[in-house]
């Protein structure tokens, strides 16, 4: 439950692109961290660091540490499957399983482990839903496929699907993106309270909502198009929307580019 994570001197690359460079920073558990920056910054990058993900694209390569309290996440011996389910990532538009129903849908990342009675699994299953603030909408069709939910309750339902495996932490890239105002505001909500259990990164392009859900933000950008990502600074979400230190910042968040 909700560990420390502590990059250090984290590269990454597509093939010989560099796509991030000399990324070091720490999230505290039980916080919120939010990442903003123009398109192309690196942002989804490196977020696909933090669990393994990145290298599942072919040329995709990582140098550097990524500590998840005591275990380096690219250290030897380190299977990338159990990392990505110490962390749980949901995406920028919903994607439930298809054929599957609202109730598998939650349960397949514990049917992977065949180790559940149905019992449990039903436990499981109601507690996610209600954690992901689903389970009242969704209760009396549990039965149904699950891309039969709106997008908001889709993205809850993938958010479930993330919590029901209890991960350490929880990545959100752009969660919101495809959502009406409304679910949106349900999703910010729901952060709010998964950061009780969960260490939660979230990419944002919305600076309301990075000032809303989260204690820190990052603002990560690129020198020009070809150049590799940086992270520019970190602080106090707070400090960052009134004080940051440095001016390329204060420029990006007062809308004066990106
Ligand atoms: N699969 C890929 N193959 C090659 N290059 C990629 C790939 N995915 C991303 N890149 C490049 O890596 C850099 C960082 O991209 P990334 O998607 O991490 O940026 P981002 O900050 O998330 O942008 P956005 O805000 O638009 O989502 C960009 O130059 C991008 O073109
Ligand atoms: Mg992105």
């Amino acid at each position: 439950m909700a560990k420390r994570i502590d990059v250090s001197g984290l590269n990454a690359y597509y093939g010989s692109f560099l796509a991030i460079e000399d990324i070091s920073m720490t999230v505290e558990p039980r916080s919120v961290t939010a990442f903003i920056g123009p398109s192309g910054c690196g942002k989804s990058t490196f977020l696909r660091t933090l669990n393994r993900m990145h290298e599942v694209t072919p040329g995709g390569r990582v140098e550097g540490k990524v500590m998840l309290d005591d275990e380096n996440l690219y250290g030897a011996g380190i299977d990338p499957v159990s990392v990505r389910r110490e962390v749980g990532m949901v995406f920028q538009r919903p994607n439930p399983f298809p054929t599957m129903s609202v109730y598998d849908n939650v349960a397949a990342g514990l049917k992977l482990n065949g180790k559940y009675k149905k019992s449990q699994l039903d436990d499981i299953v109601e507690k996610s839903l209600k954690g992901a603030n689903l389970w009242n909408e969704v209760k009396d069709r549990l039965n149904k496929p699950g891309s039969g939910l709106s997008g908001g309750q889709q993205q809850r339902l993938c958010i479930a699907r993330a919590i029901a495996v209890e991960p350490n932490v929880l990545l959100m890239d752009e969660p919101c993106s495809a959502l009406d105002p409304i679910s949106t505001l349900a999703i910010e909500d729901l952060i709010g309270e998964l950061k009780e259990r969960f260490t939660i990164v979230i990419v944002t392009h919305n600076m309301q909502q990075a000032a809303r859900v989260s204690d820190r933000t990052a603002f990560f950008n690129l020198a020009a198009v070809g150049q590799p990502g940086k992270l520019i600074e970190i602080d106090d979400t707070e400090r960052i929307f009134s004080n940051p230190s440095v001016q390329a910042t204060e420029d990006y968040i007062s809308g004066r580019f990106g």
